[in-house]
């Protein structure tokens, strides 16, 4: 890249000051060495090609057309996207401390904050296409686009609102104090319309963007604010399934190293069992163990098999241990009884055994260390399946004790899912050279994948649908997992709400998180504090034995995020509670602030996964069997609801985690709090 770094380095307010065109930034194209999206094939015909590229240019005079529209179009033929390249800011992008932002309102600035750590590269999945995770969770559909928002934040009063309709800001409206500075709708499409195939035509238009749960919500706080969930899922999982407390020793089986599943290695590792996830992109992989949420790689089956079996012996060993001490008092006894009261025989038996002891303390130090542990295999899940099937067939050993996935199956056939017949390279050129021999590779596949996990669930294993359309698309594969007797929203296999994360919810608990804007860890760790002395005190002030489970896991959870060290990006943190947990933490951390124990402001997010916030049949509303886990009104009253219950933003997205095929709504009730009680956080509660 060329031009002086100072050059280079544009400051906040460059970003602020609109779209920059005097003179037009130096088209750079896709930057190498970093991870970009797949092709989209959005199969356009010429007329709505042309209507893309108009589109596109809508967003700048006349007077640039000539340079731009050529430039757009090639954009469209070799990506299937106008991303504008050219437009891709120079400055370094992550969340920067909440006053460098120009701003007539705080809160305009808390959502810029917000903005830039959804696009930070060590937050987002694609950062130069604008994707925070899920492969196509799209912050803004391009840059023209970024640039305005910003701008139009800069400017904003208390009296207006921002509009966005899915990427595109329509605009600041007259308000007033207490109405929302921002309302988002992401992929609002009629039903007759909303499908996949025509999901991919619209975005590439540039007229609807899916905006997954919280990147086109601004509200994602990196793969932390999944570890979370996925810490309650295996925790609650190991006690349905497995009856137990302790997951030690036992071993959980997945795939995807990506924006949301990158979390299940650190999930494993916290909730203390092995965790061995496949991923077949390398940059993924490398990412994740780099940031030290992968223990250990690999691209050999062999140690994968190799690290269960030894997890499993050691786990013999263990138990051998934990009783040693009364054996070794059985022994002397027993010793007492056939040689009498002379010692030397049985103290050197008990000398023997003691070394026994020793090497086996040995080994167990070592488990140890291995117990917990997160493996990433370097490769693809099905493989990975199709060998701990062979194994149980030749050795008759079950080594996988829970299993579940979260490959981007809500997005097969555009890089979401790779089929095992193909390479990770091979895969990504067949999927635009030949999409329709790509499908029906990934649906054999499916089948394939499919059929070696039922062998080992016939044989104990659990395995449950983590929410991702994987059972869906199987089912629309062809693959055996049909319930025999169920209802058309049922599988063989459960969905993770379903059986694991619905009975939490039912208790009213749901993830929220906080933002500290200040970009000060010192300012997160009060608030961590803050929270683990509210529920510590409402523990003692006497629960429910069910809730009080609950909040002696998030207490857990508050104290092992600090010791894993698990900020991406912005400083936040995520937490399952309750109503009187949240409001109790929210009014707790605004004192903090007006008392100036907090330095800045704190965004607090409720999302998709909170009580009433998602219409989907085969996640959130999978329990609901009269008929209305299909109709998606739920979620809309949320998102009205808490605009005018005081949130500082509000996102209704179509769409959800699970596809295009019907309509998912999703509610992200968001308060910036400033100062002393402003807005009492009543989407909070
Ligand atoms: N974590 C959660 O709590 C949660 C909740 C709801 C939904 N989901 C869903 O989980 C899915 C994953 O989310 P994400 O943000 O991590 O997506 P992502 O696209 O960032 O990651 C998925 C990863 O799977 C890998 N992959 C694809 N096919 C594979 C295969 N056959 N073998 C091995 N690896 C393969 C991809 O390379 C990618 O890195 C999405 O569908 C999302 O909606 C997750």
């Amino acid at each position: 890249h060329q031009g002086s770094p100072q050059k280079a380095m544009s400051s906040l307010k460059e970003i602020c000051g609109g779209l920059p065109l005097n003179p037009l930034p130096e088209n750079r194209g896709r930057k190498s060495g970093i991870p970009h999206a797949p092709v989209r094939t959005p199969n356009l015909d010429s007329h709505e090609e042309k209507l893309a590229l108009k589109n596109a240019l809508r967003y700048f005079p006349s007077s640039f057309h000539e340079v731009l529209a050529p430039e757009f179009a090639k954009e469209l033929r070799d990506y299937g996207h106008i991303y504008m390249y050219r437009f891709c800011p120079r400055i370094e992008m992550r969340a920067y401390p909440i006053q460098e932002y120009p701003c007539k309102t705080i809160q305009a600035a808390a959502i810029m904050h917000m903005i830039m750590n959804n696009l930070d590269p060590a937050v987002a999945q694609f950062p130069q296409e604008l994707v925070t995770y899920g492969g196509n969770g799209q912050v803004f559909s391009n840059w023209a686009q970024f640039w305005l928002v910003m701008h139009y934040l800069s400017e904003m009063t208390e009296d207006q609102t921002l509009v966005m309709y899915s990427g595109h800001p329509l605009g600041l409206f007259p308000s007033h104090r207490n109405a929302p500075r921002l309302v988002i709708t992401n992929g609002m499409v009629i039903p007759n319309y909303s499908s996949r195939d025509e999901y991919e035509k619209l975005f590439a238009m540039g007229v609807t963007m899916y905006g997954q749960m919280t990147a086109g919500s601004y509200c994602y706080i990196g793969p932390q604010g999944i570890v979370h969930g996925t810490v309650l899922t295996v925790l609650n999982a190991g006690r349905r399934y497995l009856g137990v407390e302790n997951l030690a020793g036992k071993v959980f089986v997945t795939s995807g190293l990506g924006g949301m599943s990158g979390a299940q290695a650190k999930a494993a590792v916290i909730a203390g069992c092995v965790g061995i996830i496949a991923e077949v992109d390398e940059a993924a992989l490398l990412k994740r163990h780099q940031q030290g949420w992968l223990m250990e790689i690999t691209s050999s089956l062999d140690h994968c098999i190799a690290q269960l079996r030894y997890g499993s012996i050691n786990t013999f060993l263990s138990v051998l241990l934990i009783n040693s001490t009364s054996h070794q008092r059985t022994f002397l006894q027993c010793g007492e009884k056939v040689w009498g009261r002379q010692p030397s025989l049985p103290y050197l038996c008990y000398g023997l055994f003691l070394v026994l002891n020793l090497t086996f303390l040995r080994s167990e130090e070592a488990k140890k260390k291995k117990m917990a542990l997160s493996l990433g295999y370097h490769g693809n899940v099905v493989d990975l399946w199709e060998r701990l099937a062979e194994e149980f067939n030749t050795t008759g050993e079950l080594l996988a004790d829970l299993g579940s996935d979260q490959t981007s199956c809500h997005n097969p056939f555009n890089g979401g899912y790779y089929p095992v017949q193909l390479s990770f390279k091979e895969a990504n050129q067949l999927m635009s050279s030949n999409p329709v021999k790509f499908r029906t590779l990934v649906q054999e596949s499916l089948r394939r994948q499919v059929a070696a996990i039922n062998r080992l669930s016939d044989q104990g294993m659990f395995f449950w649908d983590y929410g991702n359309a994987f059972l869906l698309e199987a089912q629309r594969a062809g693959a055996d997992i049909e319930k025999r007797g169920a209802n058309k929203a049922e599988f063989r296999y459960p969905s993770y709400v379903q059986h694991i994360m619905g009975d939490i919810f039912s208790l009213g608990f749901g993830p929220f998180r906080w933002v500290c804007t200040s970009g000060n860890p010192e300012d997160l760790a009060t608030t961590d504090f803050i929270a683990t002395s509210v529920l510590e005190k409402a523990v003692l002030q006497g629960v429910t034995a069910s809730v009080k489970q609950q909040y002696s896991d998030n207490i857990r959870w508050i104290q092992e995020a600090r010791k894993h060290n698990l900020v991406v990006g912005s400083q936040a943190r995520i937490l399952y509670s309750d109503q009187k947990g949240r409001v109790a933490i929210a009014l707790a951390i605004n004192r903090s602030i007006a008392e100036g124990k907090i330095k800045a402001p704190v965004v607090l997010s409720r999302d998709h996964h909170d009580v009433s916030g998602t219409d989907s049949p085969y996640r959130e509303t999978s329990n609901i069997y009269d008929g209305s886990a299909f109709c998606a009104d739920m979620a809309v009253q949320n998102f009205v609801g808490d605009s005018f219950r005081g949130a500082t933003w509000v996102a209704l997205h179509n769409g959800g985690g699970v596809g295009w095929y019907r309509s998912g709504g999703k509610v992200n009730g968001v308060s910036v709090h400033c100062s002393a009680v402003r807005r009492l956080p009543r989407p909070i509660k």
